[in-house]
């Protein structure tokens, strides 16, 4: 309701779905949209620090310097940079997709001039990634944030079959019930009135929503906790043999 007002009072639409905890915001997007983080001006060493916290995470479940892994929503390939330069070695392999035509080609040339080509590889297209195999890890970080929960489902079945028998998943979300969502929210509603590109909207998610949407998917739900600067609830759920019908836990 606070959220719905403010919306209001900036002028923006926003849509709150009855039947859901999931709130949407809506202003003019553009997945192709310029900006984002620009790694010629900011250096690769901050691309490491911005990254850090994620990838100590994801070695406490198990990340190995051998792993396969697939990054959806992967931006300019910033995380699989980091990946590569602190984990994973000649064995291990960082694919990453997004719809982007802008960040792909950013990615590519990001890989090019950090030399990682053999074991860099990005696509746009999310079916393609089918075709990848081995894969024991996806990562999808600040994605699910601003797509719409029936691309999410879609996503994490796309990631069951991808992924192999064990494999795991992390990926972020937008807590409803945290203090650090509502506050980040709120933040954003604030700054998308003053951009030239709106804002587009956020997508914000309950943790029983999420273990539900996980349950029928194929995935269980192992940890989940906030990682600095503490705005998003990270995620890791592991591949399970059995699905659930949605509602059910
Ligand atoms: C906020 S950025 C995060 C980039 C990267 N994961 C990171 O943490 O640095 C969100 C990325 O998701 C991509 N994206 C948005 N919607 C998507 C979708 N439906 N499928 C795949 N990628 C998507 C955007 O193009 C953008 O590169």
């Amino acid at each position: 309701m606070i959220l719905k007002k403010l919306g209001q009072e900036l002028g923006l639409t926003m849509k709150i779905k009855d039947n859901s905890t999931n709130i949407k915001t809506y202003s003019s997007y553009s997945h192709d949209k310029p900006g984002g983080i620009n790694y010629q001006k900011e250096g690769f060493e901050n691309l490491i620090a911005k990254h850090q916290a994620k990838i100590d995470y994801l070695k406490r479940f198990n990340l190995e310097s051998d792993s396969k892994v697939l990054d959806i929503g992967c931006g300019f390939g910033s995380f699989g940079y980091c990946l590569l330069t602190q984990v994973l070695d000649s064995q291990g392999r960082y694919m990453g997709v997004d719809v982007s035509r802008r960040r792909i080609k950013q990615a590519r040339q990001m890989m090019k001039q950090t030399g990682f080509n053999g074991q860099f590889e990005v696509i746009q297209n999310m079916n393609d990634c089918l075709q990848f195999k081995d894969i024991n890890w996806i990562t999808i970080f600040s994605v699910f944030t601003h797509i719409f929960n029936e691309d999410i489902i879609n996503y994490l079945l796309i990631a069951n079959q991808v992924l192999k028998h064990g494999g795991r998943l992390c990926f972020s979300i937008l807590d409803i019930e945290s203090r650090e969502g509502l506050n980040y929210l709120n933040e954003m509603i604030k700054r998308s009135s003053r951009m030239r590109f709106k804002t587009e909207f956020y997508t914000i998610h309950s943790l029983d929503y999420i273990k539900s949407i996980l349950r029928y998917s194929g995935f269980q739900l192992i940890d989940s906790s906030f990682l600095p600067p503490n705005i998003q609830r990270f995620c890791v759920a592991e591949k399970i043999d059995n699905k659930t019908e949605l509602g059910n836990s």
